[in-house]
């Protein structure tokens, strides 16, 4: 399997890198915002409960979003890998996915961290409110408190993985082409190796 994190603050270009990355490495994409707000229009008490925090940019508690992970991992299971989106977003939910994997004898292969300026995100993110109909972009308050979240706990996940040397930051400003060219080089140099030893 090879199994890679798409990383990034809200607005990095995440959701955007990543369909064009399954689409080329047949790997099953998870994004744990996708996940929560497909919850959310099933009028699901999951998504109910999930929306409080999510309007005001707020993270979902961890097990939460870890039980979402445990049954997309279960219900996948012959796939040539997983590429995460949004998810690990704390320290905590690292340390499970790492263990989960571990079960299944396999792990995260890399973590490709996008490297955008908070003024770059805050202009992509209100641009998309105007039009997107997310109730997380629609103000830049919330758009604010969702970076503050990333900054203080969402950042410790790259220091998780660059303890295990699996972190690759990408600069994730340029065109979508651009960025895309950056990250399948390093998809493809990785993929040559054993990375789970
Ligand atoms: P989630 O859905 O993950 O949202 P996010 O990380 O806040 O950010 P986005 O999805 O908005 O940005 P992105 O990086 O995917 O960028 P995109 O490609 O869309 O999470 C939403 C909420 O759910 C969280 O706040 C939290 O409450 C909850 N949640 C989710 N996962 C959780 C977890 N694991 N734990 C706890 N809570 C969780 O691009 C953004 C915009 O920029 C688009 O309009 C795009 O067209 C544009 N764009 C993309 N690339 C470029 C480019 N190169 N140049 C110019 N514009 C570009
Ligand atoms: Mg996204």
């Amino acid at each position: 399997m090879f199994n890679l994190i798409l990383f990034g603050p809200p607005g990095s270009g995440k959701g955007t890198q990543s369909e064009k990355l399954v689409a080329k490495y047949h790997l099953k994409h998870i994004s744990t915002g996708d996940l929560l707000r497909s919850e959310i229009s099933g009028k699901t008490s999951l998504g109910l409960e999930a929306k409080k925090y999510m309007d005001k940019g707020f993270l979902v508690p961890d097990e939460v979003v870890i039980g979402m992970i445990n049954d997309a991992l279960d219900s996948n299971p012959d796939v040539a890998g997983f590429l995460f989106d949004g998810f690990p977003r704390t320290a905590i939910q690292a340390e499970e996915l790492d263990d989960l994997l571990a079960q299944k004898d396999t792990c995260i292969d890399v973590m490709l961290a996008l490297d955008v300026s908070e003024e770059e995100l805050i202009k992509r993110l209100v641009k998309r409110g105007q039009t997107s109909g997310r109730s997380d972009d629609s103000n830049e308050m919330v758009i604010k408190s969702r970076i503050g979240e990333y900054h203080k706990k969402t950042a410790a996940v790259a220091d998780h993985y660059k303890k295990k040397k699996k972190v690759e930051m990408v600069k994730g400003e340029g065109t979508i082409e651009e960025i895309f060219a950056r990250l399948t080089h390093e998809i493809d140099r990785l993929m040559k190796t054993d990375n789970c030893i």
